[in-house]
């Protein structure tokens, strides 16, 4: 067993074999450029194109609805600043959610400082969006709905096909983060009801640096950027031929493998909640609502133990992330927890600790382990 032992999937996962071998080509001798009329280009221009297939079948689209971009930040941004643009004279009200990834609240905010106004929806306790809150916010120059799938903090898996639903009665284009979900749930933009949802590579065993935007048919988006053309003018700039490749790969194994992964993730998940539970009793405060939630995904605070302590003490074994910030001493609650009402305390003794599709049960059984003689330790 190696260590120290990664559950840190929702931060990023690393590039599966069947990926880093299907990329090897582009990087030693498919080097054309796809625009390129000759034989070397016009071949990288297929592989373009077979990638999009192929991450277009893991979400149930068509291959002309996927636009290849270098991350989900990217995504987000096209998304909603290119949607603002479109419809900047038919009105400038946004609703989102208040337990989104930064991709999404910067860009508002960037926005709100150029005249659009933005509702932040509340949650519940466990982080989950009203879909009746939704159609209340709608206005009459309301012009984007953007929630997230799944939350990359506790897990939680929105409403979306109700809030699509919604959406499409008012007429309102609807945007939905799906990083996090994407290769964890199924995910299928005819039935969540979207018009544009975000993918991001290295969430799902590609490498980092390359991300898509599903477009649905008939969507009118403006560009950010200007250019070449590429991508239909959407996003242009020669390809990123060798990581493009990589995605497509990782989204046909996602499909391939969908049902297994998600068990053993699931499996490694519940198995470490049921052996910190069985030993630690009352001292675990589950934040996850586990009816409802990313397989992979649990948000945890043991009590009266500060998350990042806890972290740094096991850090040679294990790798976990915590729900807050901690600068020169200071702790900043993240906005998450915040928005689901989490008291500061709990609030503050917050991991995130995220599962893999290989990670094993002797490593969770390590995990137990270690991670209770470290509570059972720092408690005293
Ligand atoms: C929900 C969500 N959206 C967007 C992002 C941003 O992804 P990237 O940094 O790859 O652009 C992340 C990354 O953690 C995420 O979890």
């Amino acid at each position: 067993m190696e260590k120290p032992i990664y559950l840190d999937y929702n931060a990023t996962t690393p590039i599966e074999p069947e990926v880093a071998t299907e990329m090897q080509p582009y990087l030693k001798t498919h080097f054309g450029n796809p625009s390129s009329s000759y034989q070397i280009g016009r071949s990288n221009k297929d592989a373009v194109e077979k990638a999009r297939s192929q991450v277009s079948r893991l979400i149930n689209c068509e291959p002309e609805e996927i636009y290849f971009t270098s991350c989900a930040t990217e995504s987000n941004n096209l998304a909603i600043q290119g949607i603002a643009r479109t419809n900047k004279d038919r009105g400038k009200h946004i609703i989102t959610s208040s337990v989104e990834h930064p991709a999404i609240t910067e860009v508002c905010k960037y926005l709100s400082l150029l005249g659009w106004d933005i509702t932040y929806l509340p949650v519940d306790n466990h982080g989950t969006v009203n879909p009746k809150d939704v159609e209340s916010a709608i206005r009459k120059d309301t012009v984007l709905i953007t929630i997230m799938h799944a939350n990359n903090e506790v897990g939680t898996i929105q409403p979306i096909h109700e809030i699509g639903a919604i959406a499409k009665e008012n007429k309102i284009v609807f945007h939905t983060d799906a990083a996090q979900s994407v290769g964890k749930l199924d995910v299928d933009v005819e039935k969540l009801g979207v018009d544009l949802l975000t993918i991001a590579g290295h969430k799902l065993y590609a490498p980092k640096g390359i991300g898509a935007l599903y477009i649905g048919k008939g969507t009118q988006i403006e560009n950010l950027m200007y250019g070449g053309g590429q991508e239909k003018g959407l996003r242009p700039g020669t390809e990123n031929v060798i990581h493009i490749v990589g995605v497509g790969k990782a989204c046909e194994v996602a499909l391939r493998d969908f049902e297994q992964n998600q068990r053993q993730m699931q499996f490694s998940r519940d198995r470490l909640l049921d052996g910190l539970v069985s030993q630690l009793g009352n001292q675990v405060h589950v934040n996850s609502n586990l009816e409802n939630c990313l397989p992979n995904t649990l948000s945890v605070a043991f009590e009266s133990i500060s998350a990042h302590t806890l972290a740094s003490f096991v850090s040679r074994d294990i790798l976990i992330s915590t729900g807050s910030a901690c600068h020169s001493g200071e702790t900043t609650i993240s906005p998450v927890l915040q928005a689901m009402n989490l008291d500061y305390r709990t609030a503050a003794a917050t991991v995130r600790i995220s599962t893999g599709k290989h990670t094993t049960e002797e490593e969770i059984d390590f995990v137990i382990e270690a991670l209770v003689n470290a509570v059972k330790k720092l408690s005293l």
